[in-house]
């Protein structure tokens, strides 16, 4: 039997803090404002990095967000740092009641939902012999359990909403980006993709989009993971056509043009976003 969300703190439950129930939006550009409405975007793995990107360049463009992650503290530095038009909501992604939780949250303090950015992800380094069945485990549940299950919680709302987006968050190693040490990584970003088809086919009669974004080498927290980060750097800069690369804002920008009423005629694609990567096999 289902169990119901629960209703106390815990470290797994999703939760506003108080004084973020729905405020207006402040987006920067009237035309932006216009065009995006009071629409409400929850942006997973928020707290920083990508997802921090991403949010930004919604609420830029009139969008109100729930900054979700799962370290509190993240969430709501993003989300302060974001203003009255982003919400910050505490949830691990990993567990199905969260994720129940988080979008009752969602609707008790913002009253709609029309986009889903399913960027929350897992990583672990390792080759065929090196990755463990844990890791194997972790990187898929973090990468592709997660999108299923924000996808399932927000079907029926963004069904509501009459103009749902969708938009999930690859990397550019599921295309024949080099991956070496990454094999459990790159095979969940392959798993994306094709979720991100099967649910465009699915709900496309409810008229929700769903899409993929597919970056790069982008700047974040994240690569400080790597041993050598400032010398991988340098080597994804090199192999990138524009020489450099990315920052989150510009996978903000890709999002953003997916999640808008005027994409509602794309779905099932990719966008790939890697400052023309030419190590492509
Ligand atoms: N940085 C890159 O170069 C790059 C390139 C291609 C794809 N990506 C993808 O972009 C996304 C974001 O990457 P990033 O570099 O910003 O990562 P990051 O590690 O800097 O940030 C990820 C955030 O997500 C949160 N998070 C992770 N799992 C969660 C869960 N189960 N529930 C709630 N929150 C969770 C983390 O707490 C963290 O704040 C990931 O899906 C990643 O695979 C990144």
């Amino acid at each position: 039997m289902a169990r119901r969300p629960r209703t106390s703190w815990t470290t797994s439950r999703a939760t506003p803090w108080p004084g973020s129930r729905e405020r207006p939006s402040r987006g920067r550009g009237a035309e932006a404002v216009t065009a995006q409405g009071r629409r409400v975007a929850v942006v997973t793995g928020a707290g920083q990095g990508i997802g921090r990107g991403i949010a930004a360049t919604l609420v830029a463009r009139g969008l109100r967000v729930a900054v979700v992650d799962r370290h509190p503290d993240r969430a709501q530095a993003t989300a302060a740092a974001l203003g009255p038009a982003a919400v910050p909501v505490a949830a691990d992604l990993l567990d199905e009641h969260a994720v129940a939780a988080m979008a009752a949250t969602v609707l008790e303090a913002l009253g709609r939902w029309d986009v889903l950015v399913n960027n929350a992800g897992a990583l672990r380094l390792g080759s065929i012999g090196a990755t463990t069945v844990a890791d194997w485990d972790a990187v898929f549940d973090g990468c592709v359990k997660t999108a299923w299950l924000c996808t399932r919680a927000a079907a029926g709302p963004l069904a509501a909403s009459g103009e749902g987006r969708i938009i999930n968050v690859s990397s550019v190693v599921a295309r024949g980006a080099a991956s070496e040490n990454l094999i459990a990584y790159t095979a969940a970003k392959g798993a994306v993709e094709a979720l991100t088809v099967a649910c465009a086919r699915e709900l496309g009669a409810s008229g929700i989009t769903v899409n993929a974004v597919c970056p790069g080498s982008i700047e974040t927290p994240a690569w400080d993971r790597f041993p050598d980060p400032d010398g991988l750097r340098r080597a994804r800069a090199a192999v990138a056509a524009v020489g450099r690369i990315g920052r989150p804002e510009e996978i903000g920008a890709a999002v953003a043009y997916l999640a808008s009423p005027e994409a509602g005629f794309v779905t099932g694609q990719v966008l790939v976003v890697d400052g023309g990567r030419t190590d492509k096999l």
